[in-house]
């Protein structure tokens, strides 16, 4: 299959050296590319400002802002069978970017905000027969959340996550996650690695296609 992911957080510049952003590191989405590829899939990984190397035979695009990464999806997407938005994507960017670095002197210290594009809601038309993947990164039981984002953005599977465990999210090489279906069926998974994690949501990708295939 070709297989779209996004990873790690956005960064909504402020200034050349002040930016708004997330603790996403990248490490469950470059797992997913790097679990895809290596089952024979053809990979691009769409990715934010992360210190990742490229996992072996994905094609990589980096990016820095939630509408570079929207962009970046728009682009890729026709090619694509399968997405899977794992980036933490920023919901806001500064109404104003500076190209100058910001005295302080002189500055307010109230920050305007804009809203930034939601990358999933902006493309669900273009869906036809793909399979979506988003995840949710909850602090307490992302079960009611994510079943919400997961009808809300007309995904196929939504893979929830606590983020305030410490063995769980962000940075850490672990993760704990319960997969929420369309079909409305649950499945908590274990304490796993990433990349068993990664394999989880390729093989479940991979029967979803095949039963759409069908
Ligand atoms: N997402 C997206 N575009 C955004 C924000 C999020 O496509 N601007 C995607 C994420 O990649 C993820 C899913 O939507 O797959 C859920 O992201 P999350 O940040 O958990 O949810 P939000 O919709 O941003 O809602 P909230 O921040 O209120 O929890």
């Amino acid at each position: 299959m070709q297989m779209l992911v996004t990873a790690g957080p956005t960064r909504e510049h402020i200034d050349p050296v002040r930016f708004l952003s997330n603790r996403s590191t990248g490490k469950m989405g470059f797992a997913i590319a790097q679990c895809a590829a290596a089952r024979g899939h053809a990979v691009t990984l769409v990715a934010g400002p992360v210190a990742l190397a490229t996992p072996p035979g994905v094609q990589r695009v980096d990016v820095i802002s939630a509408r570079d990464m929207l962009a970046a999806v728009e682009a890729n997407l026709p090619a694509c069978e399968a997405l899977v938005m794992c980036a933490a994507v920023s919901d806001w960017r500064p109404r104003q970017t500076s190209t100058s670095k910001l005295k302080k002197r002189g500055l307010s210290p109230i920050l305007e905000l804009d809203a930034n594009p939601d990358i999933l809601a902006t493309i669900h038309d273009r869906k036809s027969g793909r399979i979506f993947v988003g995840f949710a990164a909850e602090t307490g039981d992302p079960r009611p959340e994510g079943r919400r984002k997961l009808a809300d953005k007309g995904l196929d599977l939504l893979v929830a996550n606590d983020v305030s465990q410490p063995d769980a999210g962000f940075a850490v090489d672990t993760n704990r996650v319960v997969l929420l279906t369309c079909g409305g069926e649950e499945q908590k998974l274990p304490l796993l690695s990433k990349l068993e994690v990664a394999e989880r949501i390729v093989a479940w990708v991979e029967q979803a296609l095949a039963s759409r295939i069908r």
